[in-house]
Formats: structure tokens, sequence, C-alpha cells
């Protein structure tokens, strides 16, 4: 039996709508035909942005969109995107396959996307092949209301208005594809480049570090140290995905063993979050820069067919699991992790969308993310988890991950049931609270290797729940096998 204490009555900050971000790289087909198609497209598009997608993307209300990498941003120059199409300059995508890259889809076109899909627009600029001068002047451009030439090169081009920009980064993974730097380096880089990221016309712009990958403290240490008053975010990418070299396992064929290792790599973000968590509470004790984990997710061999390079991959309840996973424990470290984006939108890596030629599929992970919603800006609640865990191989893993939040006087708890081989039952007290009525949803499936295709789109798909019963100011639940769960519990 597994027993949940939730303390309602509790919860002393706000889970951020930011960490249910989203990233869209130029890499693959994640931009092009996923989400632009250009707008003499056979596709319904809205200025050549698909509106299939974009009508899915808005439902899950995705905060914030981080564009445009990822390793690209640190070989894009913002320059080559803006203007006339037929006249933009293509360059060659070296990160990504070698395919060269016509530009089509820029500044313009993203701040375009984020507006129709409702995200707030997340840019990631150039510090490993790019200059400071570049970055300063395309904050300028975007965001500048005065008569200035930069403002007026993008008028010329169809904005009269600036955009609203209230994210930006300062390079990705500059210890790596972003220029192979040293932390020290890095660190007076930044503080170079952020030096010119001007808050322009009354827009504020949240500067953002590149931070570690995974568990290189190291980089955290130095970077709050040497820089971090100088800024309002440091990134962490961190996959749930075996070490760089090894085979990483196919996205729909795997063995329960591979479940369970899958998902112990998964709950590696605890420690992360924890240990660098940490480490930015000596420096930062009030927790003014939030830790921003602006690239998570699975990372398996690409399906068979598709172009390696381009990353795509199909996505199961495995995949949903590892979402559900990892959104409760940005949940419990949401005092100091306050946005996410998870790696990517649509057509790489552990994608929510899914794109054929005309026909779209949503992924058991956009269910999840659906699931999950309710929690966006509502007050975190502590609880007490005393849950069994069930064993696969040598591993040992707990059976039950849950978070709670409240809003409105609506309490919601999520629960992710992670043993595939049974049923099991959870008992929920309520501290400081008491309900009258309890309504859910449930995404199950008979195996963790379900998944949806083009052709069986609803394999996976949410459910109303009625494994929930109120008695006696306890709440009981009973969950199948590998299943996630939201209730919304009210008076
Ligand atoms: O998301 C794919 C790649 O993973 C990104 O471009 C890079 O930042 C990370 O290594």
């Amino acid at each position: 039996m597994n027993r949940i204490v939730i303390h309602a009555d509790q919860g002393s900050f706000t889970l951020n709508r930011n960490l249910y971000g989203h990233f869209a790289e130029h890499l693959g087909r994640g931009i092009y035909e996923g989400l632009w198609v250009g707008e003499d497209a056979a596709i319904p598009n809205v200025r050549g942005i698909r509106s299939d997608v974009v009508a899915a993307l808005r439902r899950l209300r995705p905060a914030v969109l981080r564009w445009p990498g990822g390793c690209f941003a640190d070989e894009y120059h913002w320059r080559d995107g803006i203007g006339p199409r037929a006249a933009r300059p293509a360059m060659l995508n070296s990160h990504w396959g070698g395919v060269v890259e016509n530009n089509h889809f820029g500044t313009h076109e993203f701040f375009d996307l984020c507006e129709q899909i409702g995200a707030e627009p997340y840019i990631c600029g150039n510090v490993g092949s790019g200059t400071v001068r570049e970055m300063q002047e395309w904050v300028e451009y975007c965001t500048f209301a005065g008569r200035s030439p930069l403002a007026e090169l993008r008028r010329a081009h169809g904005r009269e208005q600036p955009w609203r920009l209230p994210y930006f980064g300062i390079g990705n993974e500059n210890m790596g594809c972003g220029g192979m730097m040293r932390p020290e380096y890095y660190a007076d880089e930044y503080r170079r480049y952020q030096t010119y990221v001007r808050h322009l016309s009354g827009n504020r712009v949240s500067k953002i570090a590149c931070g570690p990958n995974g568990a290189n403290y190291e980089w955290t240490e130095v970077l709050m140290k040497r820089a971090g008053g100088l800024m309002d975010g440091l990134t962490l990418h961190y996959y749930a995905m075996p070490p760089w070299g090894e085979d990483k396992g196919r996205a729909t064929e795997f063995s329960l063993e591979e479940y369970g290792r899958t998902l112990e790599r998964c709950l590696v973000m605890d420690e992360l979050l924890a240990r660098h968590g940490t480490i930015m509470d000596r420096y930062d004790p009030k927790k003014r820069v939030a830790l921003i984990v602006d690239e998570w997710g699975t990372w398996w061999e690409p399906e068979p067919g598709a172009n390696p390079d381009f990353l795509f991959q199909q996505s199961t309840m495995r995949d949903a699991m590892v979402a559900a996973l990892t959104l409760n424990l940005f949940h419990h470290h949401g005092a100091r992790v306050r946005m996410a984006n998870i790696a990517q939108t649509v057509n790489v890596l552990q994608a929510v969308v899914l794109t054929d030629g005309p026909r779209i599929v949503l992924s058991p992970t956009y269910h999840v993310f659906d699931l999950f919603q309710v929690h966006q800006d509502a007050t975190y609640l502590p609880l007490h988890l005393a849950g069994d865990d069930w064993e696969i191989g040598s591993r040992k893993l707990p059976a039950i991950s849950a978070s709670a939040s409240r809003r409105d006087g609506r309490i919601a708890l999520s629960l992710a049931h992670t043993d595939p081989g049974r049923e099991a039952r959870v008992e929920v007290s309520l501290r400081g609270a008491e309900a009258g009525a309890v309504a859910g949803r449930i995404l199950h499936a008979p195996t963790v290797q379900a998944h949806n295709t083009f052709d069986r789109p609803d394999t996976v798909r949410l459910r109303p729940f009625a494994g929930a019963r109120l008695s006696g100011g306890r709440l009981e639940v009973t969950l199948p096998p590998a299943s996630v769960v939201t209730l919304e519990l009210t008076p």
C-alpha cells in the first residue's frame, strides 16, 4: 500500500508556467515540415506556419518556446533570416546532417509562431561563432520602439511595433558544440556578451547563461562564482539516455529491463536539481537566479529509414512515464527550477507532435503535458509519500511518483505509477483542506511499448478515470500498471 499526505494548508511558491516550455531547433524535420510549410503549401497554414500543429500546441498552453537551438544557435546568424525569403542567403547546417538551411524560417516567423501558439519567445544567441555586436543588434532589432537603423530595418521588413522578448540565452552548450570553452573562459565571455543585451523600450530581457550538462558541477560553481550576479537564469541540460557512444536502443522495441533502466536514468534528474541547486544556494541564497532545464527528455536511436542526423524518434508509454516523473521532479524543485523546455516540440527526440506530410499524430508525451497543465501557475503543495518499490533485474524502483498543487480552492494531484506488472493502491490524506468531490483523467495502455502511429493515432490517449473514491475524508486510488493520472479535488 502507498500512502500520501498532502499538506494543503502549506505551499510557499508558485509552479512557474514556464516549466511547461518547449524547444524547437533547426534540426531535421522539427522546424521545416513540422512547424513551417511555407505560404504556398497545400497543408493548411497561416503565413506559412502549419495550422494543425498550431492547434495541437495551443491546446497544451505551451508557456514558452526556445529557438533556434541547441547546437544550431551557435552557428546561426540572424541577419540571414530576415527580409524577402527568396533573397535570404542559404547556409550549411553543419551540426545536423550537413543539410542546406534556406533561412525561410527566421526572426519574424519565430515571433509569429509564438503568437499563434500562445507562447512567450526565448531566443538563444550565438556566442560560439557570432559577435557581441551581432547579439546586441538582434536584441535591438526585436525590441527597440524608437527610430534607429535596426528598428527601421525591422519596419522595412513589415513589423512596425517591437516584439516583447522576455528571455535571451547567451549561447548554448558552450563547453561543447557552442565553442568547446572552459567554464572560466565562458564565464568571462558571458560577462562581456550580456553587457550588450540591453533592456530597450521597456522590454526587460531575462539574461540566461549557459549552464552545465548533466553532472558538471564544476561548471555551475565557476559560473555562479564569476557571473552569478549578472544572470537571471542558468541552464541545465539532461537527457535520460545511455552515455555518449553507447547504443541508445530503439524507441518502440525494448525489454522491461530497458524500461527500468530508463526510469532509473530519468530519476537522476532529482539529484542533478538538488546538487546544482545547492551550489546555486551558496552564491544566491534568495534564489534570484532560476535554474532553467532548457533541454530534457529521452534520446533513442533514430527510427529505421529516417535520416540518422535528424533525430526523429517514436514515443511510447515509456516516454510518457519519463515526462510524468520529470514534471513531478520539476514541481518538487520548483522554488529554484522556474523554466524547462522539452526537447523537442515536433519530429525531434521526445516530441509531443509527429508529422508525416499532411498527417499529424499526438505522442503519449503530449497527453502527459495535457494532464499536467492544471499545475501551471498553481501553488505547489508539499506532500509526504511513503510508497512501495518494485524490482526489475537488479534494480529497485519507486512505484509511485506524485506532486500536488492548489489553485482557487481546487487541489490537483498528479500520480505516475511506474510498475508495469501490477496495479497499485494509494491512500491519500489531505491536511488543512477537505475534499467533497474528485474527478480525473488517466493515460494508460496495455504495454509500455504502446504508441500512436499515423494509422492508429489513438492507441494511447487520455480517458476519464474512475479509480478514485472519497470515503471518510480519505481518498483511495487504484492505479492500473504503468499509468499516469491527474486528479482534481474540489470542496
Ligand atoms: O537537442 C539536440 C541537441 O542536444 C541540442 O542541439 C544540443 O544543445 C544538445 O546537445
